[in-house]
């Protein structure tokens, strides 16, 4: 059983990692090669010669203009994979393409189509406009995880581990001891989970960058795109203030705390992170202590689940993990996953260059 599934839009970097250099990633077990033209916009290709299989990443091969000239003996590609010259020849041969993927760059990520490019519809990349919006301040980073996906998935549905995993961060009692709400959207294929908390700690995280302190109203509501988005809409506000019949909310701050999953490896991840503000936009000390505490709380959540992955590794034929109540968000997302890795495999994409 595969652990993610194909034919899916997948985050594979920052717009801001990939410049007029040769780029490498490996996305759902695939070694991408990935520039950006001279014309500005980013191209992925195989990472592969299709001669000796040299990585076309790797010193001496170099970016000639806009084509990749391979390291080894000299094979050349153009950006959209296809061959343009070969040592000793002029006939190049037919077959001598790099496999081409589609991209789309939005919202300050990279997304790739991992599968059968024909079914990749650029208009269905889940949108997360926070990151890029004149409204928000955002700071971001990415760290890997030897882990699988699927761990950083239950881990990013089930919030009360900041309880335990993060006290001093962003755990609080309230957070373990308020129940939740999950509901799926089956056809917008989306996971929402709400835990709202009406009287609780401020927490090192909120009490620093917003000014709060004491009792907060705290509301948490995650929207899951799955495979690899995710958004969880903090709203904190003095106790009592609640948003307005028309939907704004003067009185509250926002955080819009972003993931993007994306695999590497059957059993590593890229954890790309994203903490989006809409108070003290202009206020660097505020936007380099959420960095610093997001990087502090995403590198807790790495230690435990790299943990949780060598767990697996050694753990019997059969082993049976046990579910409670807090588990509803993780279980829904898990069976929407399912479904798509059954569509994804289904119909197996072209054969890698
Ligand atoms: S391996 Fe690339 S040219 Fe031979
Ligand atoms: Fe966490």
């Amino acid at each position: 059983m595969p652990t993610f599934p194909r034919d899916q839009w997948y985050v594979a970097a920052y717009g801001r990692e990939i410049g007029h250099e040769l780029f490498s990633r490996t996305v759902c077990n695939e070694s991408i090669l990935f520039w950006r033209t001279q014309a500005g916009s980013v191209t992925a290709v195989s990472n592969r010669c299709v001669h000796r299989r040299f990585p076309l990443s790797q010193p001496p091969s170099a970016l000639v203009d806009d084509q990749v000239v391979c390291g080894y003996h000299g094979f050349t590609y153009a950006a959209d994979g296809r061959c343009t010259a070969v040592p000793g020849q002029t006939r190049i041969p037919r077959a001598a393409r790099l496999t081409s993927y589609p991209v789309v760059e939005q919202d300050s990520f990279v997304w790739v189509w991992i599968g059968d490019p024909a079914k990749a519809d650029p208009a269905r990349v889940p949108r997360a406009p926070w990151l890029e919006s004149p409204g928000y301040a955002t700071v971001s980073g990415m760290e890997p995880l030897r882990a699988r996906f699927g761990l950083l998935v239950d881990n990013l549905l089930d919030l009360s581990h900041e309880t335990y995993l993060h006290g001093g961060y962003i755990g609080t009692p309230e957070v373990a001891a308020t129940p939740i709400t999950t509901e799926v959207d089956e056809d917008a294929g989306i996971v929402y989970v709400s835990r709202h908390m009406d009287d609780a700690e401020c927490p090192p995280f909120y009490s620093k960058s917003t000014g709060l302190n004491g009792r907060i109203m705290r509301w948490q509501d995650i929207e899951y795109m799955p495979p690899c988005l995710y958004t969880l809409h903090s709203r904190i506000a003095p106790l009592g203030v609640l948003p307005h019949d028309d939907g704004t909310d003067p009185g509250a701050f926002h955080v819009e705390v972003v993931y993007a999953m994306t695999p590497e490896t059957d059993t590593s991840t890229h954890n790309f992170w994203a903490v989006a503000r809409d108070f003290a936009q202009e206020d660097q000390s505020v936007s380099d202590f959420l960095a610093e505490q997001n990087r502090t709380v995403v590198l807790q959540d790495v230690a435990a689940l790299n943990a949780l992955e060598k767990s697996i590794a050694a753990e019997p034929e059969g082993y049976q993990e046990l579910s409670i109540n807090i588990d509803t968000g993780g279980l829904a997302a898990r069976r929407m996953l399912a479904k798509l890795i059954e569509r994804g495999s289904a119909a197996p994409s072209a054969a890698k260059g």
